[in-house]
């Protein structure tokens, strides 16, 4: 008897590898790049097989997949073993993993060790670090250990408790400057992408003209070069308000509570499993087991 792997039949379809290379031409060709995130092994594989540019296992993981109130808990060895998952599932899309908070903030030498593990590690093919010029020296290392960086500025939730709140950033003239300061270190130090989170559509677009890397929008605006969510948001699984920018396409809580709601129905009643849903013993086995059963039944009522 055998039942068939779950993943069975993977990695057969010959769609182009996605590369930072990839991207970077997307913008000259004035193409839309599209962006979701994964942290698991089925999400990701159906987000890969439906063409999407870039999965980004980001540290929304520590909200969405295991229930902190912020991104800032989740460990360096999660990220590694959600990332891990995520590069079994791809084959098209670029893989990128989000360096956790405090992974990047101290040693210059301990934040390249980070992210070589992302690439060594879990398969990742680029990380992301939050922060403008401040985080230019080590965004510089570690592209020279050969591993390309995604940049991350506007609304970083990693600095929720110095923003005082997940709040839009670039509201003002001294925001729009720091943000375009930012854009632009981050552009000269040759990161591969720039995701803009909660920036006014003005600013996004302004910053967007002048980098020469793609920009990435989450709350952004449509002038940016490409756009990202959070794949738990768009199909309905954060168990809260969504955010402004949030275009929900599916609604997998409802779904997935009729699927539980009805198997618990089925099994309280009987209906589940059925006949067919069942394994049966070969025909000569069967009739030599009742034989046997018979024989005995005859025993016990001559005793
Ligand atoms: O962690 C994440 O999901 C992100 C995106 C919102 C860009 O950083």
């Amino acid at each position: 008897m055998s039942i068939t792997p779950h993943n069975e039949g993977h990695f057969s379809s010959a769609r182009p590898k996605i590369t930072a290379l990839t991207i970077q031409e997307k913008k000259q060709r004035h193409q839309p790049i599209t962006c979701l995130t994964a942290y698991d092994y089925s999400t990701a594989r159906l987000v890969d097989e439906a063409g999407i540019d870039m999965i980004l296992v980001g540290d929304s993981l520590a909200q969405v997949v295991l229930g902190y109130d912020s991104t800032m808990p989740v460990t360096l060895e999660e990220m590694l073993h959600h990332t891990r998952a995520v590069r079994r599932a791809v084959k098209s899309a670029m893989v990128i993993a989000d360096m956790p908070f405090g992974t990047y903030h101290n040693d210059l030498k301990e934040g390249v060790c980070n992210a070589v593990r992302f690439v060594k590690e879990s398969g990742a093919e680029a990380v992301k670090l939050e922060g403008g010029e401040k985080r230019v020296e080590m965004i510089k290392h570690v592209l020279d250990a050969e591993v390309p960086v995604m940049g991350h500025i506007g609304l970083t939730p990693q600095s929720v408790h110095k923003m005082g709140g997940y709040k839009v950033q670039g509201k003002d003239l001294s925001g729009i400057e720091r943000l375009m300061k930012d854009a632009v270190a981050l552009d000269r130090a040759g990161v591969f992408s720039i995701v803009l989170e909660g920036v006014p559509r003005e600013v996004a677009a302004m910053i967007s003209n002048e980098v020469s890397a793609p920009t990435i929008g989450i709350g952004a605006g449509p002038d940016c070069d490409g756009q990202v969510l959070v794949f738990h948001d768009i199909v309905n699984l954060t168990f809260a308000e969504p955010a402004k920018f949030v275009r929900r396409y599916g609604d997998a809580a409802a779904l997935i509570t009729t699927a539980v709601h009805q198997f618990k129905a089925d099994v309280a009643s009987g209906a589940y499993p059925s006949d067919k849903e069942s394994y049966h013993l070969p025909k000569e086995i069967k009739a030599e087991l009742d034989a046997i059963l018979r024989r005995k039944h005859l025993k016990a009522y001559s005793r």
